[in-house]
């Protein structure tokens, strides 16, 4: 009878650990878990009801009908203007602009593109931007590289 004391023992820690994890559940658990799958429904509502960061393709046409109609027209039609700009989001808000749009005006965000690279698909548009530039060996790429030949003039429309 003396060796029952074991069991007991443990019968009890497992009865706690039981308790403990209904318990956890219960209160971890939030409301709307499971109400329309294994997800928290609330959260449906929650990012609903958050403002949108990004624009639609041609929100920026409302404006900038001119800058859209010309960049329809060339090369860049198929890049969207909050890839080199920024979201809409930064710069308009109820419908009004609130704050400076960025302007990109880095190497590097053409490079992000047009940078010649083995693994870049050959349909890509692409330079070797030291040769491009002429650079001699060792020569920092200057910042606004890019600008000085493919001017505000075209760059919406190369
Ligand atoms: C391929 C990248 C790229 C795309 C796509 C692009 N932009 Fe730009 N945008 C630039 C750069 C770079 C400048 C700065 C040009 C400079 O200062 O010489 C600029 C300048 C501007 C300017 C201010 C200078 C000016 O010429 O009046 C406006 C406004 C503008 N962009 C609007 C737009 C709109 C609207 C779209 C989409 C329809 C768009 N951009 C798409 C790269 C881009
Ligand atoms: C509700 C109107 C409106 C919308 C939509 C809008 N803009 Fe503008 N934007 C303006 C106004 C107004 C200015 C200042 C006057 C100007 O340069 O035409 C401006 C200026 C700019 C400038 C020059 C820098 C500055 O802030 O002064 C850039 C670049 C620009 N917008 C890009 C964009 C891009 C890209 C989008 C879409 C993601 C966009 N805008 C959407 C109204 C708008
Ligand atoms: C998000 C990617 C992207 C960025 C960023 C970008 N471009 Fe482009 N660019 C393209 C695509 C796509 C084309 C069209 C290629 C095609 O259809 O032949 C293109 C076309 C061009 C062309 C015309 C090539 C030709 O065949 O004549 C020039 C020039 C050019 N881009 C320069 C620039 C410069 C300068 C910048 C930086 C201000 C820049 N691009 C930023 C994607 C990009
Ligand atoms: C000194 C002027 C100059 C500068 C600076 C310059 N370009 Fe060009 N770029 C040209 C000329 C001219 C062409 C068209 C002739 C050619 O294909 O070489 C061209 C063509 C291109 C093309 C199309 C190439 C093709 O095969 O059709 C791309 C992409 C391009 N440039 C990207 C860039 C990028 C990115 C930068 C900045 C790192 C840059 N360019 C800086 C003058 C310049």
């Amino acid at each position: 009878m003396e060796h029952t004391k074991h069991i007991w023992r443990i019968s009890l820690l497992l009865l706690l650990v039981l308790i403990g994890a209904v318990l956890g559940r219960h209160f971890l658990i939030p409301d709307s878990f499971g109400k329309a799958g294994f997800y928290r429904y609330d959260a449906l509502v929650e990012l609903m009801g958050k403002e949108p960061v990004h624009g639609a393709p041609d929100s920026c046409a409302d404006c900038h009908d001119e800058k859209a109609l010309a960049k329809a027209a060339g090369l860049h039609r198929s890049v969207q203007c909050e890839v080199c700009h920024d979201v809409l989001s930064s710069h308009i808000r109820d419908d009004d602009k609130y704050a400076d749009m960025a302007i990109n005006r880095s190497y590097k965000l053409c490079a992000y593109c047009h940078q010649k690279l083995v693994a870049r698909p050959a349909a890509m548009v692409q330079v070797d931007i030291a040769e491009h530039l002429e650079l001699a060996p060792g020569d920092a790429i200057p910042a606004e590289a890019c600008l000085e030949c493919h001017d505000s003039e075209n760059i919406h429309a190369p």
